[in-house]
């Protein structure tokens, strides 16, 4: 068998399609959706994120807006901003880029953030609301990867899903989501991460395999089943001297083998990293609508 390859980069160019008509939709009634990112620091990746983040925005309509602090900012000015961020009625999503400098509480931060403005999905309050099973803002890559599945008519109802890697960015929320009883969902979930014994053979069991455990090329061909969908969630950089920038993006899975294996599989890049600006926007925009809601 030869895996059909997930397009992320076509189905998040689909969803930005309708979101461009909704907000033409708000604009006639005077509304700009605004997302508001504060950064703090000057790790590489998250300049580049929140850089990436900012232009997805300007490209679609929705207004951006980056504030950039020194890492020796203190724990009371970050949440000055934040609160004067929750306040400003332009403002639809506010996002503080993770990881925080290890002397600021990022759960202190995050539990201050408006949660009708949280476009992460990371307050606790949405983070609930979501294991209880109600329509929340839900947490941008695990929506994406639901996304990317329905796009690919890949229900996982009655299906194993087996989520390698345990983060509440990813892992946790992606299996409640499978969880629920929902449409795009109903599945069987098992967890797995580095205490779980026997792996490989948990691996075999998956109808669907979600890697997300930031290790590269961690799933070989003989950790999967034939016919497995192969959901490939990491983004990391490994040393290539032929590259132009010196490294090269391998996700979590060895690609090439597993490809032979599969039914479906994300390729990185191009598969579910398109994905995640994409369902941030889509946040945006829900949370501008709200507010126009309000507005009427
Ligand atoms: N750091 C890595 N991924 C994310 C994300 O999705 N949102 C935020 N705020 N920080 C991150």
């Amino acid at each position: 068998m030869e895996a059909v390859i997930i397009d992320g980069k076509k189905v998040a160019d689909e969803i930005r399609a309708e979101l461009t008509v909704r907000i033409a939709a708000l604009k006639e009634r005077s509304v700009t959706p605004g997302l508001a990112a504060v950064l703090v620091g000057d790790d590489p990746a998250s300049q580049i994120y929140v850089r990436s983040k900012a232009r997805a925005c300007e490209k679609i309509g929705v207004h951006s807006e980056v504030i950039r602090k020194p890492a020796d900012i203190t724990q009371d000015e970050l949440m000055s901003i934040v609160r004067e961020l929750n306040g400003r009625d332009d403002t639809d999503g506010i996002l503080v880029q993770l990881p925080l400098p290890d002397h600021i509480d990022e759960m202190t931060v995050t539990l201050l953030i408006d949660p009708a403005k949280d476009v992460d999905g990371f307050h606790p309050y949405n983070v609930g609301m979501m294991l209880l099973g109600h329509p929340t803002l839900l947490s941008c890559t695990p929506h994406g990867i639901i996304e990317l599945m329905r796009s690919y008519n890949i229900d996982p109802a009655g299906k194993e899903v087996v989520i390698l890697g345990r983060s509440n960015i990813v892992g946790k929320p992606l299996g409640v989501m499978l969880l629920q009883k929902a449409e795009m969902a109903n599945a069987t979930v098992t967890f797995c991460h580095s205490r779980t014994t026997d792996l490989k053979s948990v691996c075999r069991r998956a109808d669907i395999l979600v890697a997300a455990i930031g290790q590269p090329e961690f799933v070989t061909a003989d950790m999967v089943k034939d016919g497995v969908v192969i959901i490939d969630v990491g983004q990391n950089r490994i040393e290539d001297e032929t590259a132009q920038k010196g490294y090269r993006l391998v996700g979590d899975v060895d690609f090439e083998a597993c490809r032979k294996k599969a039914s479906y599989i994300t390729p990185v890049p191009g598969g579910v990293g398109k994905m995640t600006i994409a369902m941030l926007l889509s946040n945006t925009v829900l949370s501008a609508e709200r507010r126009a809601g309000h507005l009427r």
